[in-house]
């Protein structure tokens, strides 16, 4: 297939693995990339620029092929050293960088002067505007199904997706909700040029984590993410586990009064007891509702192919039907 997402990331299929804290390692990005799509490794996941130029070798060693870096901007009181990040990216030859969280402005002109595109996910459409204002290439629409932060507005991709498509001008991928070649093709009815997933390729045969996690993402439903740390306007779609019932205890009794150091216990540090240890019930992780369409674990290349072998099923022979008829 060939898209505008397509021919700026120099990738053969419109599909895109998001970044994902202590998931989007050399491992899963060099997998995606091998099958086709543009891989992408977790910034700050690495602790130093220095971790992170490293990773950026071993993922080069495992693919020829293009593959991005995602830096996320939060909101701490402590910056991460993200000229460091930037410098890494650019003196490792990266030329795709998924950028989320805050705006990436200040890090545009020396990303565009070493010839890497920016790809900013955006959950609402004033912000996609914004990052078509200030000169990214191209936006990653976040809607509200999606796993991790989307954002205080609500929109889920039905809406959000041909809203974007009616308002911007560079080309945007689809992401929340997104797992086969269903979501594809849909994504791309509304406008999208490509889509971009998380929670499906947790559940991968090179995803770099414990069998446990891609067990819990196997076994869970539609029904069992829920919404965290609301009252903090900081939300987060998390996999239903103890820790998520006791923070959404605590979020119930303080009310307007909770404060970040609250919800220490649940949130603060956990990622890597669940993703390298299994811990299960360590506390809160970002999964999506599209939990519910995972029923299995595949390697990164048959869950791509078949992806695109579906789309491809699904245009020429169910719309083309229903078009004929
Ligand atoms: C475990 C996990 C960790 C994530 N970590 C990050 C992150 O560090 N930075 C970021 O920009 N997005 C992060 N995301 C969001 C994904 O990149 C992607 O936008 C999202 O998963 C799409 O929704 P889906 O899970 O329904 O496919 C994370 C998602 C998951 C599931």
């Amino acid at each position: 297939m060939k898209t505008r997402i397509t021919e700026m990331f120099g990738i053969e299929h419109p599909i895109i693995q998001g970044g994902m804290h202590f998931v989007g390692f050399a491992e899963l990005a060099s997998a995606v990339s091998n099958a086709g799509g543009l891989g992408i490794i977790t910034g700050l996941t690495l602790k130093t620029p220095e971790q992170l130029a490293n990773e950026i070798r071993r993922c080069r060693e495992m693919t020829d092929k293009p593959f991005g870096v995602n830096l996320t901007f939060l909101p701490t009181l402590t910056s991460p050293d993200y000229p460091g990040y930037i410098r890494a990216i650019i003196e490792g030859g990266v030329k795709a960088v998924e950028t989320a969280g805050n705006n990436p402005q200040k890090w545009l002109p020396a990303l565009h002067d070493a010839g890497i595109r920016v790809i900013h996910k955006c959950t609402s459409v004033r912000h996609s505007l914004k990052a078509e204002s200030i000169g990214c290439d191209a936006v990653s629409v976040d809607g509200f199904e999606c796993g991790g932060h989307p954002g205080e507005d609500d929109v889920p991709n039905f809406i959000l997706l041909p809203r974007a498509a009616d308002t911007l001008k560079i080309p945007f991928v689809a992401s929340g909700g997104m797992a086969d070649g269903r979501s594809l093709v849909a994504a791309m009815a509304l406008g999208a040029e490509g889509m971009n997933m998380g929670t499906r390729f947790m559940a991968t045969k090179e995803a770099p984590i414990h069998d446990n996690v891609k067990a819990a993402i196997v076994a869970a439903s539609e029904l069992d993410t829920r919404l965290v740390m609301r009252p903090l306007r900081n939300t987060e779609r998390v996999l239903r586990n103890s820790a998520v019932d006791r923070l959404l205890e605590k979020e119930k009794a303080l009310g307007a009064n909770l404060k970040f150091e609250d919800i220490l216990n649940e949130v603060a540090g956990v990622y890597p007891r669940i993703m390298k240890d299994g811990d299960m019930d360590a506390g809160a992780w970002s999964c999506g509702m599209v939990a519910g369409l995972i029923h299995d674990v595949p390697t990164v290349k048959e869950l791509i192919d078949r992806i695109m072998q579906e789309a491809h099923d699904i245009i020429r022979n169910r719309l083309a039907g229903f078009d004929a008829a």
